[in-house]
Protein backbone atom coordinates (compact mmCIF):
# COMPACT_ATOMS: atom_id res chain seq x y z
CA UNK A 1 0.00 0.00 0.00
CA UNK A 2 1.61 3.41 -1.03
CA UNK A 3 2.10 5.24 2.38
CA UNK A 4 0.22 8.61 0.89
CA UNK A 5 -3.04 6.09 0.49
CA UNK A 6 -2.89 4.40 3.65
CA UNK A 7 -2.60 7.76 5.84
CA UNK A 8 -5.82 9.01 3.97
CA UNK A 9 -7.30 6.25 5.27
CA UNK A 10 -6.78 6.64 8.98
CA UNK A 11 -10.05 7.46 10.93
CA UNK A 12 -8.46 9.84 13.96
CA UNK A 13 -10.03 11.42 16.81
CA UNK A 14 -7.96 14.26 18.45
CA UNK A 15 -8.97 14.53 22.35
CA UNK A 16 -8.03 17.74 24.29
CA UNK A 17 -9.53 20.35 26.20
CA UNK A 18 -7.03 22.83 24.52
CA UNK A 19 -9.43 23.94 21.65
CA UNK A 20 -6.12 26.09 20.16
CA UNK A 21 -3.84 22.75 20.25
CA UNK A 22 -5.83 20.87 19.07
CA UNK A 23 -7.12 23.27 16.16
CA UNK A 24 -3.41 23.41 15.16
CA UNK A 25 -2.60 19.35 15.37
CA UNK A 26 -5.26 19.21 13.18
CA UNK A 27 -4.69 21.42 10.28
CA UNK A 28 -1.41 20.10 10.44
CA UNK A 29 -2.29 16.51 10.04
CA UNK A 30 -4.55 17.67 7.32
CA UNK A 31 -1.71 18.84 5.09
CA UNK A 32 -0.60 15.38 5.60
CA UNK A 33 -4.16 13.75 4.35
CA UNK A 34 -5.71 13.35 7.49
CA UNK A 35 -9.20 14.67 8.40
CA UNK A 36 -9.00 14.10 11.88
CA UNK A 37 -12.06 14.25 14.72
CA UNK A 38 -11.92 16.53 16.93
CA UNK A 39 -13.58 16.06 20.54
CA UNK A 40 -12.84 18.97 23.90
CA UNK A 41 -13.37 15.68 26.72
CA UNK A 42 -13.93 12.50 27.30
CA UNK A 43 -17.41 12.32 27.35
CA UNK A 44 -17.78 14.13 24.15
CA UNK A 45 -15.18 11.53 22.48
CA UNK A 46 -17.10 8.54 23.77
CA UNK A 47 -20.52 10.14 22.12
CA UNK A 48 -18.37 10.81 18.80
CA UNK A 49 -17.17 7.20 18.52
CA UNK A 50 -20.59 5.73 19.72
CA UNK A 51 -21.34 7.15 16.23
CA UNK A 52 -18.77 7.01 14.06
CA UNK A 53 -16.11 4.20 14.38
CA UNK A 54 -12.31 5.39 14.74
CA UNK A 55 -8.84 3.38 14.01
CA UNK A 56 -6.81 6.09 16.14
CA UNK A 57 -7.75 8.27 18.91
CA UNK A 58 -4.72 10.69 20.21
CA UNK A 59 -5.75 11.93 23.96
CA UNK A 60 -4.54 14.12 26.46
CA UNK A 61 -4.87 12.78 29.76
CA UNK A 62 -5.68 15.73 31.95
CA UNK A 63 -9.06 17.04 30.93
CA UNK A 64 -11.43 18.44 33.53
CA UNK A 65 -14.22 16.06 34.25
CA UNK A 66 -13.50 12.41 32.99
CA UNK A 67 -9.50 11.63 32.73
CA UNK A 68 -8.04 10.65 29.83
CA UNK A 69 -7.24 7.44 31.45
CA UNK A 70 -11.18 6.74 32.58
CA UNK A 71 -12.26 7.45 28.90
CA UNK A 72 -9.45 4.76 27.66
CA UNK A 73 -10.59 2.56 30.15
CA UNK A 74 -14.34 2.87 28.27
CA UNK A 75 -12.84 2.85 24.88
CA UNK A 76 -10.69 -0.14 25.53
CA UNK A 77 -13.93 -1.95 26.73
CA UNK A 78 -15.91 -0.62 24.17
CA UNK A 79 -14.24 -0.42 20.91
CA UNK A 80 -11.48 -3.17 21.33
CA UNK A 81 -10.16 -2.44 18.35
CA UNK A 82 -9.68 1.49 18.60
CA UNK A 83 -6.00 2.03 19.49
CA UNK A 84 -4.97 4.92 21.50
CA UNK A 85 -2.55 7.39 22.19
CA UNK A 86 -1.97 9.05 25.14
CA UNK A 87 -0.42 13.22 25.33
CA UNK A 88 0.88 13.42 28.65
CA UNK A 89 2.04 16.77 30.78
CA UNK A 90 6.01 16.96 31.06
CA UNK A 91 6.10 15.85 34.34
CA UNK A 92 3.59 13.08 34.45
CA UNK A 93 5.26 10.02 32.49
CA UNK A 94 3.49 7.86 35.51
CA UNK A 95 0.30 8.44 34.24
CA UNK A 96 1.90 7.41 30.63
CA UNK A 97 2.99 4.15 32.01
CA UNK A 98 -0.29 3.50 33.57
CA UNK A 99 -2.39 4.50 30.23
CA UNK A 100 -0.09 1.35 28.87
CA UNK A 101 -1.08 -0.86 31.33
CA UNK A 102 -4.51 -0.25 30.49
CA UNK A 103 -4.23 -0.85 26.83
CA UNK A 104 -2.74 2.67 25.60
CA UNK A 105 -0.71 2.03 22.27
CA UNK A 106 1.80 4.43 23.18
CA UNK A 107 2.17 7.79 25.22
CA UNK A 108 3.61 10.74 23.96
CA UNK A 109 5.12 13.81 26.53
CA UNK A 110 4.08 17.08 25.76
CA UNK A 111 5.16 18.75 24.03
CA UNK A 112 4.87 16.54 20.94
CA UNK A 113 6.89 16.76 18.15
CA UNK A 114 5.02 16.35 14.96
CA UNK A 115 6.50 14.27 13.14
CA UNK A 116 6.93 12.16 16.11
CA UNK A 117 3.55 11.99 16.92
CA UNK A 118 2.50 11.32 13.02
CA UNK A 119 4.80 8.39 13.15
CA UNK A 120 3.18 6.92 16.04
CA UNK A 121 -0.79 7.27 14.75
CA UNK A 122 0.66 4.94 11.29
CA UNK A 123 2.62 2.37 13.26
CA UNK A 124 -1.15 1.92 15.57
CA UNK A 125 -2.73 1.76 12.70
CA UNK A 126 -0.62 -0.52 11.27
CA UNK A 127 -1.27 -2.56 14.52
CA UNK A 128 -5.11 -2.52 13.52
CA UNK A 129 -4.49 -3.66 9.89
CA UNK A 130 -2.11 -6.63 10.99
CA UNK A 131 -4.59 -7.48 13.42
CA UNK A 132 -7.34 -7.33 10.91
CA UNK A 133 -5.24 -9.65 7.87
CA UNK A 134 -4.13 -11.91 10.86
CA UNK A 135 -7.74 -12.89 11.53
CA UNK A 136 -9.07 -12.93 7.85
CA UNK A 137 -5.72 -15.34 7.39
CA UNK A 138 -7.37 -17.79 10.02
CA UNK A 139 -10.66 -17.39 9.39
CA UNK A 140 -9.91 -18.26 5.68
CA UNK A 141 -7.52 -21.02 6.80
CA UNK A 142 -10.79 -22.39 9.15
CA UNK A 143 -12.74 -21.95 6.12
CA UNK A 144 -10.55 -23.97 3.89
CA UNK A 145 -10.26 -26.80 6.60
CA UNK A 146 -13.79 -26.58 6.46
CA UNK A 147 -14.00 -27.31 2.99
CA UNK A 148 -11.41 -30.38 3.18
CA UNK A 149 -13.28 -32.06 5.23
CA UNK A 150 -16.16 -31.84 3.69
CA UNK A 151 -14.88 -32.91 0.66
CA UNK A 152 -13.10 -36.09 2.42
CA UNK A 153 -16.76 -36.81 3.47
CA UNK A 154 -17.53 -37.16 0.53
CA UNK A 155 -15.56 -39.19 -0.75
CA UNK A 156 -15.74 -41.45 1.86
CA UNK A 157 -19.71 -41.83 1.26
CA UNK A 158 -18.99 -41.96 -2.43
CA UNK A 159 -16.50 -45.12 -1.65
CA UNK A 160 -19.08 -46.91 0.59
CA UNK A 161 -22.04 -45.90 -1.27
CA UNK A 162 -20.38 -47.65 -4.38
CA UNK A 163 -19.40 -50.34 -1.93
CA UNK A 164 -22.87 -50.57 -0.30
CA UNK A 165 -24.30 -50.94 -3.83
CA UNK A 166 -21.86 -53.73 -5.07
CA UNK A 167 -23.11 -55.82 -2.05
CA UNK A 168 -26.42 -54.90 -2.93
CA UNK A 169 -26.34 -56.40 -6.22
CA UNK A 170 -26.54 -59.82 -5.39
CA UNK A 171 -29.40 -60.44 -3.45
CA UNK A 172 -30.85 -58.03 -5.83
CA UNK A 173 -30.29 -60.50 -8.40
CA UNK A 174 -31.78 -63.65 -6.23
CA UNK A 175 -35.16 -61.49 -5.49
CA UNK A 176 -35.46 -60.38 -9.20
CA UNK A 177 -34.83 -63.95 -9.96
CA UNK A 178 -37.23 -65.62 -7.31
CA UNK A 179 -40.03 -63.01 -7.94
CA UNK A 180 -39.69 -63.88 -11.75
CA UNK A 181 -40.11 -67.55 -10.72
CA UNK A 182 -42.75 -67.29 -8.39
CA UNK A 183 -44.56 -65.00 -11.22
CA UNK A 184 -44.05 -67.96 -14.09
CA UNK A 185 -45.53 -70.57 -11.40
CA UNK A 186 -48.68 -68.77 -10.80
CA UNK A 187 -49.44 -68.56 -14.12
CA UNK A 188 -49.15 -72.46 -14.76
CA UNK A 189 -52.29 -74.27 -15.26
CA UNK A 190 -52.10 -76.28 -12.04
CA UNK A 191 -52.16 -73.14 -10.49
CA UNK A 192 -55.43 -71.68 -12.00
CA UNK A 193 -57.87 -71.91 -9.71
CA UNK A 194 -55.45 -70.53 -7.00
CA UNK A 195 -57.37 -68.57 -4.08
CA UNK A 196 -56.60 -64.68 -4.16
CA UNK A 197 -54.37 -64.98 -6.90
CA UNK A 198 -54.63 -61.16 -7.32
CA UNK A 199 -52.74 -60.31 -4.31
CA UNK A 200 -50.20 -62.65 -5.00
CA UNK A 201 -50.07 -60.68 -8.54
CA UNK A 202 -50.05 -57.46 -7.07
CA UNK A 203 -47.36 -58.37 -4.51
CA UNK A 204 -45.31 -59.73 -6.87
CA UNK A 205 -45.43 -56.46 -9.23
CA UNK A 206 -44.44 -54.15 -6.31
CA UNK A 207 -41.32 -56.52 -5.45
CA UNK A 208 -40.63 -56.11 -9.27
CA UNK A 209 -40.97 -51.85 -9.62
CA UNK A 210 -38.98 -51.95 -6.38
CA UNK A 211 -36.36 -53.74 -7.39
CA UNK A 212 -36.03 -52.17 -10.71
CA UNK A 213 -35.77 -48.81 -8.71
CA UNK A 214 -32.82 -50.67 -5.98
CA UNK A 215 -31.14 -51.42 -9.50
CA UNK A 216 -31.20 -48.08 -11.24
CA UNK A 217 -29.78 -46.31 -7.86
CA UNK A 218 -27.10 -49.08 -7.98
CA UNK A 219 -25.74 -48.93 -11.78
CA UNK A 220 -25.84 -45.46 -11.24
CA UNK A 221 -23.69 -45.57 -8.27
CA UNK A 222 -21.11 -48.09 -9.80
CA UNK A 223 -22.01 -46.90 -13.51
CA UNK A 224 -20.02 -43.72 -12.40
CA UNK A 225 -18.60 -44.04 -9.17
CA UNK A 226 -16.76 -46.93 -9.83
CA UNK A 227 -16.40 -46.48 -13.39
CA UNK A 228 -12.09 -45.26 -13.72
CA UNK A 229 -11.70 -45.58 -17.82
CA UNK A 230 -13.39 -43.50 -19.80
CA UNK A 231 -13.11 -43.14 -23.85
CA UNK A 232 -12.18 -39.84 -25.57
CA UNK A 233 -13.23 -38.30 -28.09
CA UNK A 234 -13.05 -35.20 -30.10
CA UNK A 235 -16.87 -34.19 -29.70
CA UNK A 236 -18.40 -31.00 -30.84
CA UNK A 237 -20.01 -30.27 -27.25
CA UNK A 238 -22.36 -27.88 -29.01
CA UNK A 239 -24.11 -30.74 -30.85
CA UNK A 240 -23.56 -33.24 -27.67
CA UNK A 241 -25.50 -30.86 -25.45
CA UNK A 242 -27.94 -30.06 -28.47
CA UNK A 243 -28.78 -33.81 -28.25
CA UNK A 244 -29.08 -34.44 -24.60
CA UNK A 245 -31.90 -31.15 -24.50
CA UNK A 246 -33.64 -33.47 -27.31
CA UNK A 247 -33.56 -36.02 -24.83
CA UNK A 248 -35.28 -34.12 -21.71
CA UNK A 249 -37.40 -32.10 -24.41
CA UNK A 250 -40.43 -34.74 -23.99
CA UNK A 251 -40.81 -34.17 -20.52
CA UNK A 252 -40.26 -30.30 -20.60
CA UNK A 253 -42.90 -30.23 -23.35
CA UNK A 254 -45.27 -31.96 -21.14
CA UNK A 255 -44.74 -29.37 -18.25
CA UNK A 256 -45.11 -26.47 -21.12
CA UNK A 257 -40.89 -25.57 -20.18
CA UNK A 258 -38.85 -24.48 -22.94
CA UNK A 259 -35.24 -24.88 -23.35
CA UNK A 260 -33.15 -22.90 -25.18
CA UNK A 261 -29.44 -23.49 -26.43
CA UNK A 262 -27.04 -20.88 -26.97
CA UNK A 263 -23.74 -20.77 -27.86
CA UNK A 264 -21.38 -17.53 -27.18
CA UNK A 265 -18.32 -17.31 -29.30
CA UNK A 266 -16.28 -19.55 -30.24
CA UNK A 267 -17.12 -23.44 -31.31
CA UNK A 268 -16.68 -25.83 -28.82
CA UNK A 269 -15.08 -28.85 -29.72
CA UNK A 270 -12.55 -30.59 -27.35
CA UNK A 271 -11.65 -34.04 -26.25
CA UNK A 272 -13.74 -35.77 -23.48
CA UNK A 273 -15.67 -38.84 -23.42
CA UNK A 274 -19.02 -37.82 -24.52
CA UNK A 275 -20.81 -40.19 -22.27
CA UNK A 276 -19.63 -38.47 -19.22
CA UNK A 277 -20.93 -34.77 -20.81
CA UNK A 278 -24.11 -36.74 -21.42
CA UNK A 279 -24.73 -37.84 -18.17
CA UNK A 280 -23.74 -34.18 -16.80
CA UNK A 281 -26.17 -33.01 -18.92
CA UNK A 282 -29.02 -34.52 -18.41
CA UNK A 283 -28.93 -35.17 -14.75
CA UNK A 284 -28.66 -31.07 -14.37
CA UNK A 285 -31.60 -30.63 -17.22
CA UNK A 286 -33.90 -33.17 -15.44
CA UNK A 287 -33.11 -31.05 -12.05
CA UNK A 288 -34.21 -28.19 -13.83
CA UNK A 289 -36.75 -29.46 -15.24
CA UNK A 290 -38.48 -30.70 -11.62
CA UNK A 291 -37.86 -27.00 -10.15
CA UNK A 292 -38.93 -24.98 -12.94
CA UNK A 293 -42.84 -24.29 -12.86
CA UNK A 294 -45.23 -24.45 -16.17
CA UNK A 295 -44.78 -22.40 -18.88
CA UNK A 296 -41.05 -21.33 -17.21
CA UNK A 297 -37.51 -21.15 -18.92
CA UNK A 298 -34.56 -23.30 -18.90
CA UNK A 299 -31.15 -21.74 -21.03
CA UNK A 300 -28.10 -23.23 -21.34
CA UNK A 301 -25.33 -21.17 -22.52
CA UNK A 302 -22.36 -22.65 -23.94
CA UNK A 303 -18.49 -20.99 -24.33
CA UNK A 304 -15.56 -22.10 -24.70
CA UNK A 305 -13.05 -21.23 -21.42
CA UNK A 306 -9.34 -21.95 -21.82
CA UNK A 307 -9.12 -25.04 -23.67
CA UNK A 308 -12.31 -26.61 -22.55
CA UNK A 309 -15.84 -25.01 -21.85
CA UNK A 310 -17.89 -24.41 -20.01
CA UNK A 311 -21.65 -25.10 -19.27
CA UNK A 312 -24.76 -23.41 -17.69
CA UNK A 313 -27.60 -24.73 -16.69
CA UNK A 314 -30.01 -22.03 -16.13
CA UNK A 315 -33.38 -22.42 -14.68
CA UNK A 316 -36.41 -20.22 -13.78
CA UNK A 317 -37.53 -22.51 -11.00
CA UNK A 318 -37.93 -22.66 -7.01
CA UNK A 319 -34.74 -21.94 -6.07
CA UNK A 320 -32.22 -24.38 -3.53
CA UNK A 321 -32.66 -22.81 0.30
CA UNK A 322 -29.33 -21.64 1.82
CA UNK A 323 -28.91 -24.44 3.99
CA UNK A 324 -29.24 -26.57 1.19
CA UNK A 325 -26.49 -25.24 -0.61
CA UNK A 326 -23.85 -27.37 0.75
CA UNK A 327 -26.20 -30.52 1.27
CA UNK A 328 -26.91 -30.66 -2.54
CA UNK A 329 -23.98 -32.34 -3.60
CA UNK A 330 -24.21 -35.51 -0.72
CA UNK A 331 -25.98 -38.85 -2.28
CA UNK A 332 -28.98 -39.52 -1.27
CA UNK A 333 -29.63 -35.77 -0.35
CA UNK A 334 -33.13 -35.22 -2.38
CA UNK A 335 -35.91 -32.65 -1.30
CA UNK A 336 -38.19 -35.09 -3.99
CA UNK A 337 -40.25 -37.82 -2.79
CA UNK A 338 -38.93 -41.37 -3.16
CA UNK A 339 -40.67 -42.09 -6.41
CA UNK A 340 -39.28 -38.96 -7.51
CA UNK A 341 -35.60 -38.34 -6.77
CA UNK A 342 -32.90 -40.60 -5.50
CA UNK A 343 -30.55 -38.07 -4.77
CA UNK A 344 -28.25 -39.21 -6.71
CA UNK A 345 -27.42 -36.83 -9.75
CA UNK A 346 -25.37 -34.03 -8.52
CA UNK A 347 -23.23 -36.30 -6.87
CA UNK A 348 -22.60 -38.10 -10.13
CA UNK A 349 -22.29 -34.97 -11.78
CA UNK A 350 -19.85 -33.88 -8.61
CA UNK A 351 -17.68 -37.48 -9.09
CA UNK A 352 -17.37 -37.59 -12.82
CA UNK A 353 -16.03 -33.46 -12.77
CA UNK A 354 -13.39 -34.29 -10.46
CA UNK A 355 -12.51 -36.97 -12.42
CA UNK A 356 -11.80 -34.68 -15.09
CA UNK A 357 -10.17 -31.62 -12.90
CA UNK A 358 -13.37 -30.09 -14.01
CA UNK A 359 -15.82 -28.03 -11.08
CA UNK A 360 -19.19 -27.44 -10.96
CA UNK A 361 -20.57 -24.57 -9.17
CA UNK A 362 -24.47 -23.27 -8.10
CA UNK A 363 -25.90 -19.77 -7.41
CA UNK A 364 -29.39 -20.27 -6.48
CA UNK A 365 -31.94 -17.35 -5.46
CA UNK A 366 -34.98 -18.60 -3.36
CA UNK A 367 -37.90 -18.15 -5.90
CA UNK A 368 -36.48 -16.94 -9.15
CA UNK A 369 -34.39 -19.77 -9.73
CA UNK A 370 -30.90 -21.25 -9.95
CA UNK A 371 -27.42 -21.65 -12.08
CA UNK A 372 -25.31 -24.60 -12.33
CA UNK A 373 -22.33 -24.31 -13.65
CA UNK A 374 -19.85 -27.01 -14.95
CA UNK A 375 -16.47 -26.14 -16.36
CA UNK A 376 -14.90 -29.00 -18.66
CA UNK A 377 -11.11 -28.89 -19.34
CA UNK A 378 -10.40 -30.20 -22.39
CA UNK A 379 -8.87 -34.48 -21.52
CA UNK A 380 -6.06 -33.78 -24.77
CA UNK A 381 -4.54 -30.73 -24.67
CA UNK A 382 -3.83 -29.68 -28.20
N1 LIG B 1 -32.18 -26.77 -10.56
C1 LIG B 1 -32.56 -26.98 -9.29
N2 LIG B 1 -33.46 -26.18 -8.69
C2 LIG B 1 -33.85 -26.40 -7.41
N3 LIG B 1 -33.39 -27.41 -6.64
C3 LIG B 1 -32.50 -28.26 -7.19
C4 LIG B 1 -32.02 -28.10 -8.52
N4 LIG B 1 -31.14 -29.07 -8.78
C5 LIG B 1 -31.06 -29.81 -7.65
N5 LIG B 1 -31.86 -29.33 -6.69
C6 LIG B 1 -32.03 -29.85 -5.32
O1 LIG B 1 -30.96 -30.73 -5.05
C7 LIG B 1 -31.45 -32.01 -4.67
C8 LIG B 1 -30.46 -33.07 -5.12
O2 LIG B 1 -30.43 -33.13 -6.54
P1 LIG B 1 -29.97 -34.48 -7.23
O3 LIG B 1 -30.01 -34.31 -8.68
O4 LIG B 1 -28.68 -34.90 -6.62
O5 LIG B 1 -31.05 -35.51 -6.73
P2 LIG B 1 -32.59 -35.60 -7.14
O6 LIG B 1 -32.85 -34.78 -8.34
O7 LIG B 1 -33.40 -35.33 -5.93
O8 LIG B 1 -32.71 -37.13 -7.49
P3 LIG B 1 -32.07 -37.89 -8.78
O9 LIG B 1 -31.09 -38.85 -8.20
O10 LIG B 1 -33.20 -38.54 -9.42
O11 LIG B 1 -31.38 -36.87 -9.62
C9 LIG B 1 -32.82 -32.07 -5.29
O12 LIG B 1 -33.65 -32.98 -4.61
C10 LIG B 1 -33.30 -30.64 -5.15
O13 LIG B 1 -33.77 -30.40 -3.85
MG1 LIG C 1 -31.60 -34.97 -10.03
Amino acid sequence: MEPEKKINRIRLLLVDDEADFRKTLAKRLQKRGITAHQAGNGEECLALLSENPMDVVVMDVKMPGMSGIEALHLIKKAYGETEVILMTGHAATQDGVEGIKSGAYDYLTKPVEFDHLLRKIVQAYDKIVGRKQKKEAAEFKARIKQQMIATERLAALGTLAAGVAHEINNPLAIIKEAAGYLSSLIKKDELADMPRREVFEKALEKIDTSVKRARTITHQLLGNVRKTESILAEVDVEQLVEETIQLVNREAKDRDISVVLQRIGDPTTIWVDPNQIRQVMINLLSNAIHATPGGGRISVDLKSAGSGVSIAVIDTGSGIPKENLNKIFEPFFSTKSPGEGTGLGLFVIREIMDKLGGTIDVESRLGHGTQFTVQVPNQREA
